[in-house]
């Protein structure tokens, strides 16, 4: 079966409080989304990366990966879901068959390429994954209603993975029926579907916030030792 992976970077990154969007951000000699899209290019099995970038966006064009052969660029949606959705049709427009879909935060360049291979070879709709390390409390208006039971958390991560087809029907059914979706599987959830969660190194933490950056750096600076 075919690979392709969509990186949605359409954000403006406001809890990053920062001139530029965060994926525009440099860390480690080039921006955050140049990182995340080499390390999704350098799995040769994906066919193809398509970014999915805001309708303003000025910053894109002077990346050297916005020529590369094997990156397209669409225009992305006012939520991450749509987004992804508007990528998706893309790759239907282009791919014979069905395929999967790799879903990439474009705030995610320290994943591992272990990681995204281990996804790959699951078979099934699946995502990276760590267990929760922090004791969770649901809580309403800062007062705890409950502790949850931490042996069943994992804290959710990309790549996500599910055929092109499931995974584009998923997100129409969620967007009609309004269900709020921040991750892909989700949106297979709410269709009945359980995806597979695959363990990966918490090397793939989201850049989101200022102090995010350095930590990226380090764990991109000691990937390289
Ligand atoms: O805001 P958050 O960190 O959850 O965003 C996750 C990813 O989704 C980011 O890479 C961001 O650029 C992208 N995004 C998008 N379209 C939006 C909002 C966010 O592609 N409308």
């Amino acid at each position: 079966s075919s690979f392709w992976a969509v990186v949605p970077a359409a954000g403006i990154g406001s809890r990053m409080a920062a001139a530029l969007p965060k994926q525009y951000l440099e860390i480690a000699g080039k921006t955050i989304l140049e990182h995340t899209i080499e390390r999704l290019l350098s799995v040769e099995s994906i066919e193809r990366v398509v970014v999915a970038l805001h309708p303003e966006d000025v910053h894109w064009n002077k990346l050297g990966c916005a020529s590369h052969p094997r990156v397209s660029a669409v225009t992305g949606g006012a939520e991450r879901a749509q987004s992804v959705a508007l990528a998706l049709e893309y790759i239907k427009g282009c791919a014979a068959q069905d395929v999967w879909v790799l879903v990439h935060d474009a705030a995610r360049p320290c994943v591992r390429i272990e990681d995204i291979q281990r996804l790959m070879a699951a078979g099934e709709g699946a995502l990276l994954a760590a267990p929760i390390s922090d004791t969770v409390k649901r809580a309403e208006r800062a007062q705890v209603i409950e502790t949850l039971d931490r042996q069943q958390l994992w804290s959710a991560m990309t790549p996500q993975m599910f055929s092109l087809n499931q995974l584009h029907s998923a997100l129409t059914s969620a967007a009609a029926k309004g269900q709020p979706v921040t991750d892909e599987a989700s949106a297979i959830e709410f269709v009945g579907g359980r995806p597979r969660l695959v363990e990966a190194s918490r090397d793939n933490i989201k850049v989101t916030r200022p102090e995010d950056l350095a930590l990226a750096e380090m764990i991109l600076t000691r990937q390289r030792e």
